[in-house]
């Protein structure tokens, strides 16, 4: 299949490329700089510079292409497009995120429509964000949590954006767990090591993990299988705060995170680093085990940690 992965150089970018080419499907990638050009075209793909916020280059780009499926993965979230990260004012921090999860699915959903593209799949984002009322482990039907009032309400529209339009499309969209894994352990550890992450408050809040290398493997199958509506990608093992950061702390060799109460959390790091230590809720990946076969290579965060880390 002729794949264009838009957002073919970040985190998952890096491992899905590779995971296509090597399933025989022939990928275009894109990056916003030139300097990654050289970088995609290693990996296998045919490289091409995209900037996602401006149509008429979305709209070359896909119709050069000429793809059979088309991979939203564009973000903004590292240190290199949106500075540190900032979860205290995360409207903030993920507001170019926030555009290219709107305006940026909008153009490539209408690049795909003038190429009479269908095959589509986006990334949406499910890791602690469920519903913060009844079960701990959420399913697709369940709604996203809106964070009403919080600096994360406008992320969690976004999220809803891409949800609702890539779905109303006819593509599908992978709530992938938080991601850790090449090119994504720094930005988890080093504050692990300075003990500047905490367990806050009770720690119950659950986050469902996945290991890039998995999130890859699933955007593959979803792509293969032509996948329609709303997946979870993330582990078996959704966890709560305060038995996944002690074990992360432990396996990166660091000592073991302070415990903080939510008083002294909630000025400090803010409401929704608190919301997610405290109240988060993850997501099951019974769907996309069941309906597209997807197996992990790291079923818990447990193994994955200790792989990455050893
Ligand atoms: N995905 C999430 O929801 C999430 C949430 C929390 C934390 N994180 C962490 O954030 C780190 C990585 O950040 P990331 O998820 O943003 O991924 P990333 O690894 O930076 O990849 C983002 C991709 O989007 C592309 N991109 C950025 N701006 C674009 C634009 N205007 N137009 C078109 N493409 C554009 C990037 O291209 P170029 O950079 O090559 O231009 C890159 O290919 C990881 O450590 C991850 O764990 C991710």
């Amino acid at each position: 299949m002729r794949v264009f992965v838009a957002g073919g150089s970040g985190a998952l970018g890096r491992q899905l490329v590779p995971q296509l080419v090597a399933r025989g499907h022939q990928v275009t990638a894109t990056t916003t700089s030139s300097a990654k050009l050289g970088l995609l075209e290693k990996l296998g793909a045919e490289a091409v510079v995209m900037d996602g916020l401006d149509a008429g280059s979305v709209e070359a780009a896909v119709a050069k292409a000429e793809p059979e499926a088309i991979v939203h993965q564009m973000t903004a979230i590292a240190v290199g497009h949106a500075g540190k990260a900032d979860m205290k004012h995360m409207d903030r921090w993920f507001a170019g995120t926030n555009r290219l999860r709107t305006e940026g699915t909008d153009h490539l959903l209408a690049a795909a429509a003038a190429a009479g593209v269908t095959n589509f799949v986006a990334q949406s984002y499910g890791a602690w964000n469920g519903l913060r009322t009844g079960g701990w482990v959420k399913a697709e039907a369940d709604p996203i949590d809106p964070m009403t009032g919080t600096p994360a309400e406008p992320g969690m529209a976004a999220i809803r954006h891409v949800e609702d339009a890539v779905v109303k499309a006819g593509g599908a969209v992978l709530r992938y767990g938080w991601f850790y894994g090449p090119g994504a352990m720094d930005d988890l550890v080093e504050p692990v090591r300075k003990r500047q992450f905490p367990v806050v408050g009770s720690g119950a809040g659950r986050c469902s993990w996945v290991h890039l290398v998995d999130a890859a493997s699933a955007t593959v199958l979803a792509v293969e299988q032509q996948a329609q509506g709303v997946f979870a990608i993330g582990d078996d093992e959704p966890a709560p705060a305060s038995e996944w950061l002690p074990y992360l702390a432990a396996a990166a060799g660091a000592k073991r995170p302070m415990r903080v109460p939510v008083w002294l959390a909630r000025p400090l790091a803010g409401v929704v680093a608190v919301t997610v230590m405290t109240e988060g809720r993850g997501f099951s990946n019974a769907r996309a085990k069941r309906e597209l076969g997807w197996e992990l290579q790291y079923p818990s965060w447990r193994e994955g940690f200790k792989a990455e880390l050893a």
